[in-house]
C-alpha cells in the first residue's frame, strides 16, 4: 500500500507505560497469510497470560465475546496517511484499521471458545503468532453495537478484494 510518513522529528520515547500481559498464539507467521480483519477467519487462537495476570481471568467463563487489544509489534509507526489495498485514494491513518499507525494497537471483537487456567481460546482474530496482548474487555452488545455506523470511503472503495485463503 502507498503511504505518507509523518513530518517532524518528535520525540517518540515511550510515556504510556504499557505492559504486555500475555501473547496471542495464532496459525499465522507472516503478514501475507494473516487475515485482514477478525471476521475473515474462523481459526482458533490461544492466548496465554503471564502468571501475575491470570487471576484477572475470573468470570470470563460467563462471557461470550471480548474486545482484545494487542500490540502490532512488527508494524511501522511513522505513517499518517495510506492508500489501502482496496482503494486508490489516500486516507488519514485514523480513518482506517491499518496496522501501521503511530501507536500500533490492534483490536478485535473475538468469541471465547474456552477459558483455561493460564488464558483462553478464541475465534475471530487477525494477528501474527506471538503478538503481545495489552488488554481484554467484555464486549457489551447493549453498549458497543452501533448498527447505524458507517465508513463512507470503504463503502465506495473501487477494489473490493476477495477473501484470503
Ligand atoms: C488490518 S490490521 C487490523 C488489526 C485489528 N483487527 C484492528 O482492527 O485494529 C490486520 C493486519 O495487521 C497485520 N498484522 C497482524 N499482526 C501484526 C503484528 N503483530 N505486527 C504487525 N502487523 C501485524 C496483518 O497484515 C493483518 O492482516
Amino acid at each position: 500500500m502507498d503511504v505518507v510518513e509523518r513530518s517532524g522529528d518528535e520525540d517518540n520515547s515511550c510515556d504510556a507505560g504499557l505492559v504486555f500481559i500475555g501473547r496471542i498464539h495464532t496459525p499465522w507467521r507472516d503478514r501475507s497469510s494473516c487475515p485482514r480483519n477478525a471476521s475473515e477467519s474462523e481459526a482458533t487462537a490461544r492466548i496465554v497470560l503471564e502468571a501475575p495476570y491470570r487471576p484477572g481471568l475470573g468470570s470470563l467463563d460467563t462471557i461470550s465475546h471480548v474486545i482484545l487489544l494487542y500490540w502490532l509489534h512488527q508494524a511501522r509507526r511513522d505513517i499518517v496517511e495510506i492508500v489501502p489495498p482496496t482503494d486508490t485514494r489516500a486516507h488519514g491513518v485514523f480513518a482506517t484499521r491499518a496496522p501501521v499507525r503511530p501507536n500500533p494497537i490492534g483490536l478485535s471483537v473475538s468469541q471465547i471458545v474456552s477459558v483455561h487456567a493460564d488464558g483462553l481460546t478464541v475465534t475471530g482474530i487477525d494477528c501474527l503468532d506471538g503478538t503481545p496482548l495489552l488488554d481484554i474487555k467484555p464486549y457489551f452488545a447493549s453498549v458497543d453495537a452501533k448498527p447505524e455506523a458507517r465508513v463512507g470511503w470503504y463503502e465506495t472503495r473501487p477494489n473490493p478484494l476477495p477473501p484470503r485463503g
